[in-house]
């Protein structure tokens, strides 16, 4: 069974009345890095809220373990908001400026872990610091101190704090510098190896998508076009949407895998 799908999600947003996400249906299976990539503004991040319960759908189900998570409650919806973490393209616009990195670590553990000990908790924090290679003083720094890419490996240590299950990355390193944005892919690929967590890792870069993902919905205009194995691309391309994606990102594409 998937760790999250949503089945037949819609999004019409009510002010304007456009439908941003149509019949959109994805599973996210256990371990497995899932890719939405498409156009800006053809409704990913709306679906990447929908998906991990940030936002709701105006259509369809959402099923975390099978349940629907708008009937979830207690200690059932406490557990799937812990289970799903997000790292978003502005990493610092979702850091208190007030907080220290440490403290921006500490607030999710006391939350979740109140009865945890000071120095317990300390060490998840040095353990997530040092996983995500950053020396430890970077601690007593505050957000707008440190650079964009050091802000996002804190994202990246705050979204694996509490061991979810999904991570929903949403153009995560959009922002980053092309050198910064590897490094990042890197970690975030260990990160894949060292965790059992899956990932839905949404992206307009198909190279992106390609390099981290198993597999790979292609949406546009808020639907989805197909769904491919990203080591088989180029010989399951149907649409010729996709087909044209490929060859933007790729050169030349002759559609029977030789390129
Ligand atoms: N709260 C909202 N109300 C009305 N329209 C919205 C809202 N949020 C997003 N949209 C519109 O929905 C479309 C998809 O947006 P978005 O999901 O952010 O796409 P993407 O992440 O693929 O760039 C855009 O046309 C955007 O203007
Ligand atoms: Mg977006």
């Amino acid at each position: 069974m998937s760790v999250l799908s949503c089945v037949n999600v819609s999004k019409v947003f009510r002010d304007n009345g456009f439908e941003v996400l149509r019949n959109v249906s994805v599973e996210i299976g256990k371990g497995e890095a899932v890719g939405i990539v498409g156009e800006s503004g053809s409704g990913k991040s709306t679906f990447g809220n929908i998906i991990g319960g940030l936002d709701k759908p105006t259509g369809g189900t959402v099923l975390y373990h099978g349940d629907d998570i708008s009937a979830l409650k207690g200690e059932r919806l406490r557990s799937f908001r812990r289970s799903v973490q997000y790292i978003f393209q502005d990493p610092k616009g979702a850091m208190n400026p007030y907080f220290t990195l440490r403290h921006v670590l500490m607030e999710p553990l006391q939350i979740n872990f109140p009865k945890a000990g000071k120095g317990e908790l300390e060490e998840r924090i040095t353990q997530m610091v040092s996983m995500v290679n950053l020396p430890q003083a970077i601690l007593d720094a505050h957000p707008w101190e440190v650079s964009g890419g050091e802000a996002q490996r804190i994202a990246i240590a705050r979204a694996i704090l509490l061991e979810p299950e999904v991570i929903i990355a949403d153009e995560c390193v959009s922002a980053l510098d092309l050198s910064i944005q590897a490094e990042v892919m890197n970690l975030l690929r260990r990160i894949r190896k060292e965790t059992c967590a899956s990932f839905l890792f949404i992206s307009h870069d198909l190279g992106l998508v390609r390099y981290f993902c198993d597999r790979v919905y292609i949406m546009r205009y808020g639907r989805i076009v197909e769904c491919l194995d990203c080591s088989r691309m180029e010989e399951e391309a149907q649409s010729e949407y996709t087909k044209m994606l490929l060859e933007d990102a790729y050169g030349e594409y002759e559609g029977n895998g030789h390129r």
